[in-house]
């Protein structure tokens, strides 16, 4: 990457898992799997880029957390999901504080529903219904809505934002 651009402006961590289960029915290796890729995944991609943009004073990070973390649950995550989301909001935050005087940003995405892979073919027509009714702007998200938060964090339009949460949920949980 820094052979080939220089230099590395921006990280959107945004790979995640999710599994649809109960407190009582969670084994370690499904803890270990969704903490793994939601969390640890975001530390590690996040100390894979820290050092250039050090090098370079500057840089955005962009950490991909879930409405799931700030109401206990979504729809189809489970409370392990829930936590290791809230893990990402606690890492992003101290992240931003440390990093803030080399000049990088670190800030969190709160997804509500979004259209995507990830609920594989379990939202149903009834369900997709039901939800859309406690959701203000009428729909469930799409992609291209959280791409677009992404890219302006990523952006100077937001040079002065670091340590903050962004939900893009719709109005789905307003606070
Ligand atoms: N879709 C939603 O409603 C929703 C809501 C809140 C938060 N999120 C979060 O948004 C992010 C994107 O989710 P999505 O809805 O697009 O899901 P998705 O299943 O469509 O995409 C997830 C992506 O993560 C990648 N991934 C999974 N495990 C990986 C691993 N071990 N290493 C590298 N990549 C891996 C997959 O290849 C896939 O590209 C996730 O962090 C998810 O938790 C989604």
């Amino acid at each position: 990457m820094v052979e080939r651009y220089g230099r590395i402006d921006g990280l959107v961590n945004n790979a995640g898992i999710t599994q649809p289960l109960r407190t009582l029915d969670i084994q370690a290796a499904n803890f270990d799997a969704v903490v793994d890729v939601n969390l640890r995944g975001t530390l590690y991609m996040s100390q894979a880029v820290l050092p250039q943009m050090k090098e370079q004073n500057g840089g955005s990070i962009v950490c991909m957390s879930s409405v799931s973390a700030q109401r206990g649950g979504g729809i189809f995550g489970g409370p392990h999901y829930s936590a290791a989301k809230a893990g990402v909001l606690g890492l992003a935050r101290a992240m931003a504080r440390e990093f803030g005087a080399n000049g990088i940003r670190v800030n969190s995405i709160t997804p509500g529903l979004i259209q995507t892979d990830i609920t594989g073919d379990k939202l149903t027509a009834d369900m997709r219904a039901d939800i859309i009714k406690g959701i203000p702007l009428g729909r469930l998200g799409d992609a291209a809505d959280v791409a677009n938060a992404c890219l302006f964090l990523t952006s100077d339009l937001s040079a002065y934002l670091t340590g903050i949460t962004l939900d893009v949920n719709g109005g789905m949980l307003i606070h």
